[in-house]
């Protein structure tokens, strides 16, 4: 029968078969897979393991820390972070069409990557050791499906670490292949990687990115990070985050609207709560979160975001609604 602690005994002896002496590589990205994979393959090959972690700017509050410091204090694992959060404002900048932006920070994240990879392998070459292998978080239902990043028909262009350079070729060692997400996060658990991480919802690769409707600039993501850790604060606090699939918050950096706040007159941006139940991402429902919930993460944003002057609900069903607005 299933557990968690076979899969991981299993897996650590099928990776050390696999890399032997090896040098490996892995990205993470602070989702859910790309950590259990870092985990299992740490546990088994230890410091042969090298991760990297590209900081674009573009995740959520706490994120980055959790990453560096949380995820790592739990496993041990050896991690390059690359600081490219200017980098990607300046290829941004100027930038409004949701295509384009995806397209941007694509190529920004594996051009960084390229690079980081490659004093990886320099630096293990100057050892006289080769980095032979690149872990993967590819899931069993990718397997099946291949094609769409979480699952999604491709309406929108995904991103995830795609073709590499001739000269950064690795075989692949993809230890969650067997696996369903719920397994996942099982053997994440047994790992000892931290729960923020294992039970993390969905998240996109372009971030936060992508949940501001217009040009994307340091403020607006600032503004952004503060309304979006409100409103997640307080579904956990209700108790909500298991029931939904995800709950994006979307700054609308191009809309403008006069309020009153404080002492008088403003003329802030909105930002939109799209809360939505799902199975697969697929198709969703709105999620009918209680009003009381609502209005106290209305109330909290309005107060303690000051360019923020009006919080409102989006209520479409995919279809015809994306979940994400961009
Ligand atoms: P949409 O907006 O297409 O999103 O309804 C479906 C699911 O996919 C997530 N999403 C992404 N995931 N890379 C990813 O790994 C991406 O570029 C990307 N874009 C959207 C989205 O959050 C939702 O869960």
């Amino acid at each position: 029968d299933w557990n968690p602690g076979n899969v991981i005994a299993e897996q650590v002896e099928r990776i050390r078969a696999q890399v032997g002496d090896a040098r490996v590589i892995c990205g993470l990205s602070g989702g859910v897979d790309s950590s259990v994979a870092a985990a299992l393959v740490q546990r088994a090959v230890g410091d042969q393991l090298t991760c990297v972690f590209v900081d674009h700017g573009l995740l959520r509050a706490g994120e980055a820390e959790q990453v560096e410091q949380d995820f790592v204090a739990a496993t041990g694992v050896q991690l390059k972070v690359v600081d490219a959060r200017e980098r990607f404002l300046t290829a941004l900048a100027g930038v409004s069409d949701p295509e384009t932006k995806r397209k941007i920070i694509g190529r920004e994240f594996i051009r960084v990557f390229e690079d980081a990879a490659r004093e990886v392998v320099e630096d293990a070459g100057a050892h006289g050791e080769a980095v032979e292998f690149l872990v993967q978080g590819t899931l069993y239902p990718d397997v099946v499906e291949s094609g769409g990043g979480e699952g999604a028909a491709n309406i929108k262009s995904h991103h995830n670490v795609g073709g590499l350079p001739d000269d950064l070729q690795f075989r692949l060692v993809e230890p969650l292949r067997t696996l369903f997400k719920d397994e996942v996060r099982a053997v994440g658990l047994e790992l000892g990687v931290p729960e923020v991480i294992v039970w993390r919802q969905p998240f996109p690769g372009p971030g936060l990115g992508i949940r501001i409707v217009g040009e994307v600039t340091a403020e607006r993501l600032e503004t952004l990070r503060a309304a979006d850790a409100i409103a997640r604060e307080e579904l956990t606090r209700a108790g909500l985050d298991r029931e939904i699939w995800q709950c994006p918050v979307v700054l609308l950096g191009d809309v403008r609207s006069v309020g009153v706040q404080g002492d008088g007159r403003t003329y802030g941006h909105p930002v939109v709560l799209r809360p939505v139940s799902s199975e697969d991402a697929m198709t969703a429902d709105w999620t009918r979160l209680p009003y009381d919930v609502l209005s106290t993460i209305s109330t909290r944003i309005t107060n303690e975001v000051p360019e923020v002057n009006r919080v409102v609900l989006d209520v479409t069903s995919k279809p015809p609604g994306t979940i994400e607005w961009e």
